[in-house]
């Protein structure tokens, strides 16, 4: 096990900086930058770094997940509609071996059909959804406890 705190890249997709205003009957009131500083101050609390970052970019999501390889021991990646698309988002996870937890707000399966497929799934460890923004920190959780009881990136 690598020395020092563990090291967690939290990825929010598309639409997701409009948290706090985005219909919040379905999403909530916390904004993303609420949650973030949550995130940071629970990691801490666990002896994990969190650093969090938002783009409206699929490329964009894609690079960060390609340098999470070997200089991150998990991810939380919640794609936005992203998660219904993309299969370059699913070959980034799955090319980097990073273990990542699927987060989302609702719960997309018992929305509109096209949101019941997750292409992202099969290369994720695990998904938390419709905990509201409750979910990051759930996810933050079951991440750290992955990680402590399993074996941590070089
Ligand atoms: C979401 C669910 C997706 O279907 C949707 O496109 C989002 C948010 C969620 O967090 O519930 O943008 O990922």
């Amino acid at each position: 096990m690598a020395p020092g705190p563990l090291r967690i890249l939290c990825l929010s997709g598309p639409n997701l900086q409009l948290l706090g205003r985005r219909e919040p009957e379905i999403y909530g009131s916390d904004t993303l930058e609420v949650i973030h500083e949550r995130l940071r101050r629970a990691g801490a609390a666990a002896g994990a770094e969190v650093e969090c970052r938002q783009s409206n970019h699929e490329g964009e999501l894609v690079g960060w997940i390609g340098e999470a390889m070997g200089t991150r021991d998990g991810l939380l990646l919640n794609p936005g509609a992203y998660t219904h698309t993309s299969y370059a988002l699913y070959d980034a996870l799955r090319a980097v071996g990073v273990p990542c937890i699927e987060v989302h707000l609702s719960n997309p399966e018992a929305r509109e059909p096209f949101r019941r497929r997750s292409r992202v799934a099969a290369a994720c460890v695990g998904k938390v959804a419709g905990f509201g923004s409750g979910s990051y920190d759930l996810a933050l959780a079951g991440l750290v406890e992955l990680l402590t009881r399993g074996s941590r990136a070089a």
